[in-house]
């Protein structure tokens, strides 16, 4: 089990959780890039996010939240970043955007928000690294994990397995150590924010990880 820990919090700055998350064993930071536009909040600029690239140790996952991904991709991808992972329901033509990442040389992740089918994005399965599951609505965190989604972990292995492909699922939303067992035995990559970054984060992410 990989962990990618969210610095999107309430109560510490983003960079603060960065110089948490690199005392840990951490995978990836989990960098949620919000435009005011796909989802109301917004996060960060580029020139935030470069200062991030300065201080963090661990490489970026990011999470765009905007709807227009590829105003973002170029710039990423000269940073630290292992994935980039944009929202299917956010594009016209996902196959375009995964190519624009995959060009560059990134890992490319594909999420889904919690009313949208898995089965849409199936015919995209082969093109991508990763499917990021959104287990609450995009868009801050500190929701409460939404259990409707759960189904989709089971079709998606499922899927994945049938057509012998490497995909990596991920989970995104109100985890926590009660909401992690219900997902672990499905999922490849956990991210959290709130629990991770409320105390005890370096015992939590061997947890998450020796799991
Ligand atoms: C929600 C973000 C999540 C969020 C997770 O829109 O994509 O990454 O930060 O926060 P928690 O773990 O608190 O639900
Ligand atoms: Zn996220």
């Amino acid at each position: 089990m990989k962990v990618s820990g969210s610095i999107l919090s309430s109560k510490i700055t983003a960079k603060e959780a960065i110089e948490i998350y690199n005392k840990t064993n951490i995978d990836y930071i989990h960098l949620d890039i919000m435009d005011g536009k796909f989802v109301e909040n917004k996060t960060w600029t580029m020139s935030d996010i470069n200062k991030f690239s300065k201080i963090a140790t661990k490489s970026f996952d990011v999470h765009l939240m905007v709807n227009n991904p590829d105003k973002y991709i170029d710039e990423l991808s000269m940073m630290n970043t292992s994935y980039i992972t944009f929202h299917y329901e956010a594009v016209k033509k996902p196959l375009d955007v995964i190519n624009h990442i995959k060009n560059n040389g990134i890992r490319c992740g594909i999420a889904i928000n919690p009313d949208t089918k898995v089965s849409d994005i199936f015919p995209l399965l082969k093109e991508v690294d990763l499917v990021l599951i959104m287990s609450v609505v995009p868009g801050s965190s500190g929701q409460s994990f939404m259990e409707s989604v759960l189904y989709k972990l089971d079709v998606l292995r499922k899927e994945i397995n049938e057509k012998k492909l490497n995909t990596l699922i991920s989970i995104d939303g109100g985890i926590n150590d009660e909401t992690f067992i219900k997902v672990k035995d499905n999922i490849d990559i956990v991210v959290s924010a709130s629990y991770l970054l409320e105390g005890n984060t370096k015992e939590k992410i061997d947890n998450f990880k020796n799991n």
